[in-house]
Formats: C-alpha cells, sequence, structure tokens
C-alpha cells in the first residue's frame, strides 16, 4: 500500500554489487550478515532490505557512515543503479522494470541531481550550463535561456549569466549546480553530499537557500549528509543507514530522543541538543509543583526550549508542563533547566 503523499516508496529493495548476486541474496534471506556475504562471495551489499516511504513536499535526509550505501540509495531512485530484489514506485507507479523511454522521461522531468563535485562544464558559461540539461532534452534556446535565468534568480546569481565557472568561488559553483537542476523544474531533488565541499559561512548560506526555495515551491528534497548539525537543519525527517539498512527514520526530535541503537545515539555526540529539547523532554514528573489547572502559567509539552528558557527562568516555583491534552505530564524547575543544558 503507497500513500497519495508518499511521493517514493521503497518495498524490500537490496542492492547487491557483484557478480553473482543471486547467491548472496541467498544468503541474506538465510540470515547472513553484509560481512558474512563479503567474506564467503566477495559480493559488496550496498542496500539491505529497504522499506520505507518519502513523502510529498519534505526535506528527507539520509545520513549514515561512509559506505553505509546513502548513494546507492539515491542512485536506485533515478535508476542509475538498477535494484536486484525489490520495487520502487514514484508517485504509486513502479518505476523498477520501466522501459528507457519511460525512464528517460522520469529522470528528465521527475527527478533532479545536484553532486558534491559541482560538474559544471568549464568551456561554458553560467547561463549555457544551466540550460544544458534543457538543451539535451530539445526545449528551444529561447524557453531554455529564459528558465536558466528564472534558476538563476532563484539561487542568487541573477547578471552572473556570462560569467565562465573558473570565474565563480566554489559557493557560486555549487550554486550553478543547484540551478541546473531547477532549471528542469522537477519534482524531487536529489542532492548528494551537496554542500560537504563548501566553507562552514557558504554551505550555512546554502542551507538557508535550500530552507527558502523548498519553503516557496514545496519540491520533495532527498539530501544526503554527513553531519548532524546540517542534517537537523535542514531535514523534516532523517534516515539514518547502516551497512546497508535503513535502521530508523524519523523527526530530528524523534531520533534524538528515542534512538533505536547505538549507532544512531552516536549521531548525536557532541549535538547541541537544546535546539531540538522541547517542554516534555524535560519535566519531571517527580518535581514537587502544585498544579491546578487554569489557576497558574502552564507549558504546552511541545514548547522549544528557547521559549521555555525566559518563563522559567524568572519564575518563583516550578512550571507544570501539560500535553495537547491538558494532562500533567510533569514539572521544570530552574535547577532541572539548568542541568538539561549543561548535559546538552
Ligand atoms: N559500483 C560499485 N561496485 C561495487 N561496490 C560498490 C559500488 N558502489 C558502491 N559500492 C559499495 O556499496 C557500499 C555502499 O556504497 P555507497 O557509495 O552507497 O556508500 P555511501 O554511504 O554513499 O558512502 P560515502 O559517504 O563514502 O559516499 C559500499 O560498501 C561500497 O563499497
Ligand atoms: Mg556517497
Amino acid at each position: 500500500m503507497t500513500r497519495t503523499d508518499d511521493i517514493i516508496s521503497v518495498k524490500n529493495v537490496y542492492k547487491v554489487f557483484g557478480a553473482q548476486p543471486g547467491l548472496a541474496m541467498q544468503m541474506l534471506k538465510a540470515g547472513a550478515s553484509k560481512g558474512e556475504v563479503f567474506e564467503k562471495t566477495g559480493q559488496v551489499i550496498g542496500v539491505f532490505d529497504a522499506d520505507f516511504a518519502v513523502r510529498r513536499g519534505e526535506i528527507f535526509v539520509i545520513m549514515g557512515l561512509s559506505g553505509s550505501g546513502k548513494s546507492t540509495m539515491v542512485r536506485l531512485f533515478n535508476r542509475l543503479i538498477e535494484p536486484t530484489s525489490g520495487s520502487i514506485f514514484l508517485n504509486g507507479n513502479e518505476i523498477t522494470g520501466l522501459a528507457d523511454k519511460d525512464l528517460l522521461q522520469v529522470r528528465r522531468k521527475d527527478m533532479g541531481m545536484v553532486f558534491q563535485s559541482f560538474a559544471l562544464m568549464p568551456h561554458m558559461n553560467v547561463l549555457d550550463n544551466v540550460g544544458f540539461g534543457l538543451q539535451i532534452s530539445g526545449v528551444n534556446e529561447r524557453e531554455r535561456n529564459g528558465r536558466s535565468v528564472e534558476a538563476l534568480r532563484q539561487v542568487g546569481l541573477a547578471g552572473q549569466e556570462h560569467c565562465f565557472p573558473h570565474q565563480l568561488s566554489g559557493g557560486m559553483q555549487q550554486r550553478v549546480g543547484l540551478a541546473r537542476a531547477l532549471a528542469n523544474d522537477p519534482a524531487i531533488l536529489l542532492m548528494d553530499e551537496a554542500f560537504s565541499a563548501l566553507d562552514p559561512l557558504i554551505r550555512s548560506e546554502m542551507q538557508g537557500e535550500l530552507i527558502k526555495l523548498q519553503a516557496e515551491q514545496n519540491r520533495t528534497i532527498i539530501f544526503i549528509s554527513h553531519d548532524i548539525d546540517e542534517a537537523v537543519r535542514i531535514g523534516h525527517r532523517i534516515a539514518i543507514m547502516e551497512g546497508g539498512r535503513v535502521v530508523q527514520i524519523g523527526t530530528p526530535h524523534e531520533l534524538l530522543s528515542r534512538p533505536a541503537n547505538n549507532y544512531v545515539r552516536t549521531f548525536f555526540n557532541g549535538f547541541d541538543s537544546s535546539r531540538i529539547l522541547r517542554a516534555g523532554d524535560i519535566a519531571r514528573p517527580d518535581v514537587a509543583a502544585p498544579y491546578i489547572a487554569g489557576t497558574q502559567p502552564v507549558l504546552l509539552a511541545d514548547t522549544p526550549l528557547k521559549e521555555i528558557l525566559p518563563i522559567v527562568a524568572t519564575a518563583t516555583c516550578p512550571i507544570p508542563v501539560i500535553d495537547n491534552a491538558g494532562l500533567y505530564k510533569g514539572s521544570i524547575s530552574q535547577g532541572q533547566l539548568l542541568s538539561c543544558l549543561s548535559r546538552a
């Protein structure tokens, strides 16, 4: 069953790299691990029984250590890589098994890809680089240039149309790469470590641009990242991959408050959790606070930390926290708040 608000759904997808995928699949189904399959057969498991969906209009971040299968997963979406087994649906239609002609259509219309290396043509100016995909698709020059100019405006590069790549900084080159993907107006933008080569300030600026663009256009963005700060900042949901498996998918808050295993927890080491903590996470039922509904200030459980701080800091007694149904969850004292902040 695929839900109508799912844009991509992935059903029991496996990808085995090597000449004997059948043998590897047999071993996997019999319970062998990625390591055992590699040791015995030399086959590499890229993706292991992936089963999840990406929702229309969300920024879906894929995180995981190097080699965990992130790029393989994204390449399965636009079928740069064929799955060894399982199915992938786009808008409820299976794309695994599409004929080449239809597949080309999907790649052109539905998905755009932005890479870590900007992959610009050095001999072409910015305008032609942005319009390159459109040109290949047979879009005439007038329309191509119109759409390219608009895409350049969206990424803040209006007026740079006639520069050549070598005249641009890394951040500007990455914007050109983004504009090239946007010019096609794809429903889904696939971004594989697209900002990883940028220095921190430019990277943060590009993250801001991406959030803004996504909010304006309601495009679905699938974004691979190594960086938890980046993932939390831009991701509505994050999928964590380990050894080819998707081990957990959730909002940043869900992953931080209920990590599925130690691997997921490790990603949050050193992370400033105060950025996503809410009143319900901090409230303690054992902090004594008389709570009589309607007689004193209360906090809703999903109030973010930055709004809690001024209230608790100036209060003379612990502040009760209630959930959306009005049920008492516990209270936050100044001491409790301080200890949370010192752990963050
Ligand atoms: N074409 C290929 N042939 C053989 N093995 C491959 C191929 N592509 C990927 N792999 C293997 O599949 C696994 C997943 O690789 P993938 O590139 O998807 O990882 P990744 O999570 O994107 O890593 P990174 O963060 O380093 O980019 C790795 O073990 C890798 O060696
Ligand atoms: Mg990769």
